[in-house]
């Protein structure tokens, strides 16, 4: 097989797999592991991961494509996830998504040619007291503006 978890990641699996009463349990933080060694779930890591966890691989499909935090092609260094759920639209979303694309030149599900960046619109992350506001890999930027979401993208190399 072409992928397979190194023995670090190995030793988290069974770990995180120990933490549940059944194993299928495990899937999402199972899949999460996947990704971060991995970068992203392609076609051969959902094949893994539905060995490794006893279920047939269109379960692992339905898991990977019903949540956003999973990526199921390779994004960049830094994944733009702006919120888009009501809260943040009516704060502007839509206007925080404009600027990044028309600063990074780049439309939504897209990757800049230097891999430095992928923007996608996600649904509510919980932070809607401070709308609009985006993660970033696995950090938050809230209180957003058209002015300071180009400052906070310059700031990420
Ligand atoms: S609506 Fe954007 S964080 Fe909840």
């Amino acid at each position: 097989m072409a992928v397979k978890f190194s023995d670090e990641s190995l030793k988290k699996f069974e770990a995180i797999v120990a933490r549940y009463p059944q194993k299928n349990a495990a899937m999402l933080p199972v899949l999460y592991l996947a990704q971060q060694e991995f970068g992203y779930i392609s076609p051969e890591v959902m094949e893994y991961v539905s060995q490794i966890m006893d279920v047939p691989v269109a379960r692992v499909l339905g898991v990977v494509t019903f949540y956003t935090m999973f990526n199921t092609k390779p994004i960049g260094r830094h994944h733009i996830q702006v919120c888009r759920t009501l809260p943040c639209a009516l704060a502007g979303a839509e206007r925080i998504t404009g600027a990044i694309k028309e600063k990074l030149k780049i439309g939504l599900g897209e990757t800049t040619p230097d891999g430095r960046f992928t923007l996608s619109e996600v649904e509510c992350l919980a932070s809607c007291g401070t709308a609009p506001m985006m993660q970033v890999n696995d950090d938050y930027y809230e209180n957003l503006t058209e002015k300071n979401v180009g400052e906070l993208l310059d700031r990420l190399k």
